[in-house]
């Protein structure tokens, strides 16, 4: 338990409305958005400034309290949840959401760790810039959080990961002092870059609080169309063609597959199927169309009729106005949702050096039809930077809570085992954008460089020697 004299201390330094401690309220915070774990906390500290966050972290330091910052709860592995012992405090960010500061001259904007992705979009759309992150959460994810878990999403081929977009960050340590580095400086060769340590780090090493992010010019428009093709292998060569006819331009390139696409189909209203043949798989493309650039719909319409022309492409449609754009990407982006309708899952966030994205599916396919028979793989994502989401789902009309359920359930650790020893075969990494968390501790240590393993212990152990840094996150206890 927390004592009562450290639960008082934490109060006092948070001052009123900065904390939460009725179980009702509380328990929101114990859950994960996949339901896989179940803590326990007496306190969410939910401080204002990063001065209140640096007195929290102080006094956890004193008491050896276990501390676990928490942004929108929208991981997939279990990052933001606290342990089963009661004894670790929640650190929500969700207070600290101001803007505090937007350059449209410099491409950069400072924001608080607490602001949704969405937010960050908006504040840097009000100034005719663009914040190129997108992901399927933005309406609830936080800034801190995909700091945290660098995450990645549909714009990664154009923008790169959430790491590629930090200029500077403002982090309060283990011990409670606070890095200042929020400068907006596009060249600083001063020594070790040590922000990056803490992108990605998921808490373990300290608490992000604010961040300088890069923006860029905003498009005026884009070109959006939905590309059947014959399967990843003919999605990865149209991939190849697409980036050598339109380069830069492409800000995203999307795999999904028949079953994903059915799964939307059964599962979401207003879904309409794109193609009337029910073609193996389909990608989304979208190119950037600046006004500078007229003729970039003609030539995309003309590249597009000579790939169907020429039977690399099976059909393709260009959405007509911001509507159709809109659907295609509310289908993309709902098919998670649409998987979870479906029933039960085993998910895998892998990615793999592109040209060997097919020899990956094929294989997988293979080696799955004997460990999962009837199981169907719904592998979608994003193919244009590597990534898929090479999901299985149980046999048709498998109900929910049923043995068959279950027994599906328990062939997991057999077929994340299998997968995750193919990625690293063919040279790829088992978890591109979801991080580790609590769930893939033990991947990690399968599959992580052991050099770079003992690495990251040693930074761990420098930087927080107590351990109270999300404890039992990323690295073991
Ligand atoms: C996505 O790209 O849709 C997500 O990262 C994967 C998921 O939600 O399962
Ligand atoms: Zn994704």
């Amino acid at each position: 338990m927390i004592s009562g004299a450290a639960l008082a201390a934490l109060k006092a330094a948070l001052g009123p409305g900065g904390w939460l401690d009725v179980p009702a309220d509380v328990e929101p915070y114990t859950v994960d958005f996949r339901r896989l774990y179940h803590g326990r906390t007496t306190l969410v500290a939910r401080p204002d400034s990063v001065e209140k966050v640096a007195a929290v972290v102080r006094i956890c330091h004193a008491e050896r309290l276990g501390i676990v910052p928490h942004g929108g709860n929208t991981s997939y592995c279990g990052g933001a949840t606290p342990d089963e012992s009661g004894t670790e405090v929640v650190l929500s960010l969700a207070r600290m959401n101001r803007v505090r500061s937007v350059d449209p001259v410099g491409y950069s904007m400072v924001l608080e760790a607490g602001c949704t992705l969405h937010a960050a979009q908006a504040a840097a759309s009000a100034v005719g810039r663009l914040f190129p992150l997108s992901l399927g959460s933005e309406a609830s994810c936080q800034v801190g959080g995909n700091l945290s878990t660098n995450a990645g999403g549909t714009a990664v081929l154009r923008y790169g990961m959430m790491r590629d977009l930090v200029l500077g960050l403002e982090v309060v340590l283990p011990d409670g002092r606070v890095l200042d580095q929020l400068r907006s400086l596009r060249k600083d060769n001063t020594g070790y870059d040590v922000k990056q340590l803490f992108l990605g780090a998921e808490g373990t090493l300290g608490v992000i609080t604010a961040a300088c992010l890069k923006l860029f010019p905003a498009p005026d428009d884009y070109l959006t169309a939905l590309v059947a093709v014959g399967g990843m292998a003919e999605a990865v060569e149209l991939l190849g063609r697409t980036r050598s006819a339109f380069g830069d331009s492409i800000e995203a390139f999307e795999y999904l597959p028949r079953a994903a696409l059915e799964l939307a189909r059964t599962h979401l209203a207003g879904v309409i199927a794109p193609f009337d043949a029910p073609h193996p798989g389909c990608v989304l493309i979208e190119l950037a169309a600046p006004r500078t650039l007229p003729e970039l719909g003609a030539r995309f319409e003309e590249y597009l009729g000579a790939e169907v022309e020429a039977g690399r492409a099976l059909d393709a449609v260009l959405a007509a106005s911001g509507q159709q754009r809109d659907a295609l990407w509310f289908l993309r982006e709902h098919i998670p949702e649409a998987q979870v309708r479906e029933g039960a899952s085993i998910k895998h966030d892998v990615s793999l050096p592109i040209a060997r994205l097919a020899e990956f599916v094929g294989t997988a396919e293979r080696r799955l039809a004997e460990l999962a028979p009837g199981a169907r793989v719904v592998g979608y994502g994003h193919v244009g930077d590597g990534n898929l989401h090479f999901n299985l789902s149980p046999a048709p009309g498998t109900l929910r809570g049923s043995p068959a359920e279950a027994s599906f359930l328990g062939l997991a650790p057999v077929v994340n085992r299998a997968m995750h020893d193919l990625v690293a075969e063919l040279g790829g990494s088992f978890s591109a954008e979801h991080g580790i968390g609590r769930l893939k501790i033990a991947e990690l240590e399968r599959y992580e460089d052991p050099v770079a393993l003992s690495l990251m212990r040693s930074i761990k152990d420098a930087l927080d020697p107590q351990g109270i840094m999300n404890p039992g996150k990323v690295l073991r206890r």
